[in-house]
Parts: C-alpha cells; structure tokens; sequence
C-alpha cells in the first residue's frame, strides 16, 4: 500500500514540506502584531497558491482512505487513480488545464472552494452556513446597558474599519510569513445575495460612494442609521447612543411581518421570494439599503431564562440562530456578512456570513472590540451638541405572496433551531503551557484527543477535517488537514487495550502526532489533496468532459463524508467560536486554546439520534485527562 506521507516522515525524521518554518502558529493579534502596513501593497508581493504535482496528491489521497474506505474499495480505487494518473491520461490533462488556471488567476483554487462551499449551496445561511462569536457576558441586565454595549460595539467597529480603509491594520504572519490580508476588507459592507442557482456576494467597500451607514434592527424591525458626522467623523458612542434610543422608542412593538426571517429560507427559496419582493421599488430600496450597509446591529428581545452553568449554551444559541421565531431568529439578517447581536442580558456576539472572510479573520475583529469596550467603560452617556436626523425606518410592503413565505420561513427556522444540539465545555485542567512543557503540538495533541472520544464514542474511525489557513498565498482561504490517518487509528485502537503498554501508547501516540503535524505542513503550503482533487473534478465539469471514474467512486464520496469538522480559532479575549455542522451526520467542533484551558463548542443535529453534543464532550474531556495521565505516567523519551 502507498503511504507516501509517513513513510516520507518516519524515513527522513520531521521533514516540514517545501521549506516550511517548523512552527506554523498563526495570526499575531492586532495589539501584538509585529509590522504595521500598507496591505494592499503588501498583498501583490504574496505568492500564488501553487498546484500540487499530480502524482504526489495521487499517492498521498490512498494513504488517506486507508483508514475510512474498506480494502475492496481501496482495492478498486486505487485501480481507478492509476488510470486517472497515466501518462497521456484524463488526469494529467486537467493537471495541465488547473496549471494554466493557476498561471492566470490569483488563486486558482478560492474561486472553487468558495462555489462549492457556499455560492451553489442551496441551504439555510442559518446555523447550515454562518459561524458565530460569542463574546464574554457583560454586566448589564436591562435596556438600557443594552443600548450603551451596542454604541461602544459599533463604535470599535468603525474604528477598526478606519484602520482597513487607510490600510493601517498590521499584516499578520504565520510561521514568520506575511498573511493575505484582502478578507478584512470583504467584513464590512458587503452581502450575500440569493440567487435562483448560485449566491453572489457584493462588496460596496470600495465603490465610488462607498456606504456611510449601519442597519440596525429592533423588534424584527429595519432602521438606516447613519454612522458618520457631516465633516466625515465617525459618530461617537454617546452619539451612538442617542441614535440607538430613538430607534428603540419608535419600534416598542414587534413586526408582525418580520421580512428578515426571510434569510433563514433555504436559498432556492429565498431567492424566488427575493424576486417577488424586489417587484416593489420600495422594497427594492429598503433591502439595497440593508445590503450596502457596514454592517447590521442586531437589537434583541429577551431569550429564555437560563441557569448560570447553561449560560454558554444559550448564549452560543442565541447568536447561531436568535432562538426561533418567537424570540430573535427575525430580529436578523443572515445574508448580511457581520452582524453584531446584543441581547438583553449582557449576551452578545456575532453572526457572520462566511463566505466573505474566515473565523480566524472575524476573530481579530472581535477581539478588537472587546478590548475596546473594556478598555473604555464612560459612566455617563452625554447628550450630543449637534442634534442628529432621525435615523429613518426601513419599509417593505408585503404581498400575499411574500406572506406566503414569511409564514413558511417562520415553521423552517423553529425546526432548525429545534435541531441545533450545542455543548460548550471550558476545559480548565491544562491548557497550552502545559503541552508546550511537554514539547507537544498543542493542536496535534488536541486532535487526537478528539480522534480518541470519537473512537471510544462510536468503536469506529470517521473521515475528519480541521481547518488549515492557506492565507500565506494571495487570496488564500482554508485548506483540509486529515485528522484521521493510519497512524491516528493505530492509536485510538490501542489505547484501551489493556494488551498494551503505556510505552506503546506514547510511542503510538508520538508517531500519530507527527503525521498530523506533516499533514499540517502539507494544508498551509497548498499540498492539500481535497482542494485539488476537487479543482481536477471541477475543470473536468467545466471542460465538459466525462466525469472521470475517480470522482464518481465511493470511496471519493466517503473521503468528503467529513462527520468531524474541527477548527482551531483562537480567541485572545475569551469569545466563543461556534458553527454549525456541515452535514446532516456530522459534528462540528471550534475550539480555542489559552496557556491554561480550551474552550470547544460542539455542534451536531438532534434529527441524527447517534450524535449527542453532550456524550462527545464528556468523553472528550475524559479524553484529554487520560492522555495526560498517560504521559505523566510514561513520560516520552525525546
Ligand atoms: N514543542 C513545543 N512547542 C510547540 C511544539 C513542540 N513540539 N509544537 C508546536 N509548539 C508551539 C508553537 O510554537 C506555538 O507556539 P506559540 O503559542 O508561542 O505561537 C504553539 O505551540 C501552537 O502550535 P500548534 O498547537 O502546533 O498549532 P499551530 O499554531 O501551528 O496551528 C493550525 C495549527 C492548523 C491551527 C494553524 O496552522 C491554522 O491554520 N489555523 C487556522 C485555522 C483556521 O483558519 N480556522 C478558521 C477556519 S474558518
């Protein structure tokens, strides 16, 4: 059997492919940054994203089935690849085409990724699509701590949009290598837009009038309110706040017709009822007005009481869908790129699009904005000197029709978010120091401890991904690790077999870590096989040749069968971050890593009465204390 991957690694010791840096280690924050630069001058210095040698992805795809497909089916698959990969062959063909393709474009691989993730993706934004941050509680109870939260939260977004507009913001590095900095500048003043077969996604950023204004929205009702002094200031957040108020005060009941429930259809639907709404100039206005704007602030009404222990829980629920349509999933606009939502009771976050930009890129943003809000805490809100226009509310009419599917998005949504299991548990028994001590990769670590509470959850093995960033090329996204190999399943099987040592297990354990850390050195220098496998299948749709039998095999369709979905993003100020389980199957887990805890948030669906969110948290904490247990009993010997 090929396994070009270990034996390449075990041969030649921790080989990091194509000259990458040992530690991968990601994102310096905004405070921590190192330097402080024109990005966009920046970015054109950043390499493209390369297309990896057929051959080398060939190999390394059936090292990875190995521990998903049964032997008949690699047996079989390997067959196919090797016709796919012959000299004259369909494979080198498109390898010639995807080369030209990246030849011709800044990064041949977005394009498809950001197609098959979201344009063509026809279901929900809600909870299906848009990830969450879920911000440490405040200490505000009522409205009123609400409205002065929401000023302070829009304020530091205007600031940190001032430092993307005069490109100020620091470059990030990864592993000493500048990142893409060209998501920052998708956050802001952009939207999804339903299409009947795919999505568009519209910045208006940079246009020649680019947008001076937020939406914001309060009893599932839309206002325009403009965020910036005649003289171009931004407002300030006593400003902010007596805006705020008038709109609360103008909008005391709830909109019976809640248009933005509307973004939490299915998107074939969404789209048709979109045409349908747009029939009418003044909704065609309204809804320009909400796509054009900054970004959405979301004022919401009171959630279900819960205990201190579930506040996490509900909180997490409360940004990922708002509760349902009785309580906040109205009171939204899932489209719109960043929303910032502020309940009544101190919880607060926010839903982004991901089709703009990635967790880690929001993350910063966040972390940006908390920092502001607790380092600027004013006891009084003063009334400004300058009298403001009133910010105007937005109107829609609305048709039988447009009823007709307001009424139905109503019953869709309550069962999404019936469906929506989430479990977030604050691991406070060792966190990164303890790790690094121990000279492990504290991510390697963690997922293998995720690879250990699956196997003891299910007896089984699962096909497992956890997101790379690929943004040290130009316009570079995520790209796959697999967590789940060989050697990771070699280690989960032996791991309670009271048959074997506990120096076998480290030594298992030490080997399973390694190929991870390969497979990670694999995905941030755009050797990844998922992306490039899918790219070959999509030029083949697009040259319209016959579908290669590679793509139609099962073991292809088992290789994307993720039913672990993990992502690594770190919050430097204690948010939450959070998303919803691709597949109806699977789970999906973000955690993030202080030196002394990590916080995960674990998704799954209720309808998939195999998963429980709760059950894989439990086992998945007893995971982690019985690695460490293991290690302290057998420490390693390099
Ligand atoms: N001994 C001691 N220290 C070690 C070590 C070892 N063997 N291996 C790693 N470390 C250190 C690193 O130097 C780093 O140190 P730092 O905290 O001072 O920076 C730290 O441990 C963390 O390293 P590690 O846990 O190995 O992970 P990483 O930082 O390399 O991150 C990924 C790995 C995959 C999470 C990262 O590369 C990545 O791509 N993150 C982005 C994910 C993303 O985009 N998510 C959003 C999707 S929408």
């Amino acid at each position: 059997m090929l396994r070009i991957c270990t034996r390449t690694m075990v041969n030649v010791g921790m080989l990091y492919p194509y000259g990458l840096v040992k530690s991968c280690h990601l994102v310096k924050s905004v405070s921590a940054s190192l330097v402080t630069g024109r990005y966009f001058t920046h970015q054109t210095g950043l390499p493209s994203l390369p297309v990896p040698p057929l051959q080398q992805t060939c190999e390394y795809y059936l090292s990875l089935l190995e521990p998903i497909v049964e032997m008949e089916e690699l047996k079989r698959t390997k067959e196919l690849v090797e016709e796919f990969q012959k000299a004259g062959g369909v494979g080198e063909r498109l390898q010639r085409s995807l080369e030209m393709k990246a030849r011709n474009t800044d990064n041949w691989s977005t394009g498809y990724a950001l197609h098959y993730d979201y344009d063509s993706n026809r279901v929900p934004l809600v909870v299906h699509s848009n990830v969450g941050a879920v911000f440490p509680q405040m200490d505000f109870k009522d409205k009123d701590g609400q409205t002065r939260c929401a000023a302070r939260m829009i304020a530091a977004v205007l600031d940190f949009k001032t430092m993307i507009d005069n490109e100020t913001l620091p470059v990030e590095y990864m592993g000493g290598k500048p990142m893409c900095m060209k998501q920052y500048s998708q956050m802001l003043s952009s939207c999804r837009i339903p299409g009947l077969e795919k999505d568009s996604l519209v910045f208006h950023g940079k246009s020649s009038n680019p947008p001076k204004h937020i939406t914001v929205v309060h009893n599932s009702q839309f206002f325009v309110l403009d965020v910036y002094n005649s003289d171009g200031t931004p407002l300030t957040v006593d400003q902010l706040y007596v805006q705020l108020e008038r709109i609360c005060n103008s909008s005391p009941e709830i909109n019976a017709e809640p248009v933005g429930i509307l973004t939490t259809l299915d998107r074939n639907s969404w789209s048709k009822a979109y045409i349908s709404l747009i029939k009418d100039k003044i909704n065609k206005d309204s809804l320009s007005t909400i796509e054009r704007s900054i970004c959405t602030v979301c004022l919401d009404g009171p959630i279900p009481q819960a205990s201190d222990e579930m506040y996490n829980t509900y909180a997490g629920l409360q940004i990922m869908h708002g509760g349902g349509s009785q309580w906040n999933s109205a009171n939204r606009w899932f489209d719109k790129t960043l929303q910032l939502i502020i309940g009544e009771e101190g919880a607060q976050g926010f839903n982004m699009s991901h089709s703009a930009a990635d967790g880690t890129v929001f993350m910063v943003l966040a972390d940006y904005v908390i920092a502001s809000i607790n380092r600027k805490k004013p006891e009084k809100i003063l009334s400004p000197v300058v009298p403001l226009p009133k910010p105007q509310k937005l109107h829609f009419n609305i048709t039988p029709d447009i009823k007709k599917y307001i009424e139905e998005a109503k019953q869709s949504m309550d069962i999404i978010a019936q469906n929506l299991d989430l479990r977030v548990m604050v691991f406070s028994h060792y966190g990164k120091k303890v790790l690094k001590d121990h000279k492990i990769s504290p991510d390697a670590f963690i997922q293998m401890a995720i690879q250990l509470a699956y196997y003891r959850m299910y007896q089984r093995c699962c096909p497992s991904y956890e997101a790379a960033s690929l943004r040290t090329f130009r316009d570079g996204r995520v790209a796959a690790i697999y967590s789940t190999t060989s050697a990771s399943a070699a280690f989960v099987k032996a791991f309670d077999d009271p048959k074997k040592k506990n120096t076998e297990k480290v030594d298992l354990l030490e080997k399973a870590m390694k190929v991870h850390r390969w497979n990670t050195g694999m995905a941030i220098s755009g050797q990844e096989v998922e992306g490039h496998l899918i790219g070959l299948s999509m030029l083949a749709a697009e040259e319209e040749i016959s579908m290669p039998d590679v793509f139609t095999d099962i073991s292809f369709h088992k290789f994307l069968d993720y039913r672990l979905s993990t992502s690594q993003v770190t919050s430097k100020s204690g948010c939450l971050p959070c998303a919803g389980p691709a597949l109806l199957e699977s789970y999906d887990m973000c955690y993030s890593l202080t030196n002394v805890d990590i916080t995960f948030v674990v998704t799954a669906y209720h309808t998939c009465k195999e998963n429980n969110a709760a059950q894989l948290i439990q086992v998945l904490e007893n995971a982690l204390l019985d690695m460490r247990a293991l290690l302290a009993q057998s420490p390693r010997t390099n």
